[in-house]
């Protein structure tokens, strides 16, 4: 077991855990798109981790690209706000787009670029999310295609996920105190 950082309550994903994980979607993905040359498209700034794992488990053509959106700033709150800081270098025209995410929580973020690049006319656009939040009461606007896991609705951090930018260097997934939001 890691060693556990000061701010973090509980880790709910170990570097294990995360391991079996993302090879277990990376087969998934290899199975499905094997004669389909995917663009992945990894969502800066919290998916970069996640994607850097998840492209040396799929075991077929791709390409990769990057967006960068923000839904949640400097704070801890998602302001309903999404935020295109930088959009695409490839043209996606017929080309299998599969978006890669490390959580959906409101489903914000994903719903307002499978949008955006569904008017691009991609052959298809599906969505690889590592961690989907349960939150009561509140169904996320996306389903993804392939789901890591799912993780309970507290702060979550580590494994590219930040709060107001720390933590994302954490190899685990773990739950933050509340302390270390408060504060
Ligand atoms: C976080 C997370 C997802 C999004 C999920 O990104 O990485 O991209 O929020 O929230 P939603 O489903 O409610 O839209 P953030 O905006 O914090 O930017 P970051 O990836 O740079 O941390
Ligand atoms: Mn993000
Ligand atoms: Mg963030």
């Amino acid at each position: 077991m890691e060693s556990l950082h000061p701010d973090v309550k509980k880790i709910l994903l170990s570097k294990d855990d995360i391991h079996d994980i993302v090879a277990r979607m990376g087969a998934q993905i290899t199975a499905d798109y094997a004669d389909k040359n995917p663009l992945i498209v990894a969502v800066l700034r919290g998916a970069v981790v996640f994607t850097a794992d998840l492209m040396r488990e799929i075991d077929c053509p791709l390409a990769i690209d990057f967006m960068a959106v923000s839904s949640y700033g400097e704070g801890f709150k998602s302001s309903g706000v999404v935020r295109i800081v930088k959009d695409l270098d490839t043209k996606i025209e017929g080309r299998n787009v599969l978006i890669v995410e490390d959580i959906l929580d409101s489903g914000l973020t994903l719903s307002y670029l499978m949008r955006m690049l569904e008017n691009r006319n991609p052959a298809s656009v599906e969505v690889a999310a590592f961690l989907v939040k349960d939150v009561e009461g509140n169904t996320p606007a996306v389903t993804p295609r392939y789901v890591g896991a799912h993780v309970p609705d507290e702060f979550i951090v580590g494994y590219g996920l930040d709060f107001s930018e720390r933590y994302r260097n954490l190899p685990y997934i773990g739950i933050l105190k509340p302390e270390a939001y408060k504060k």
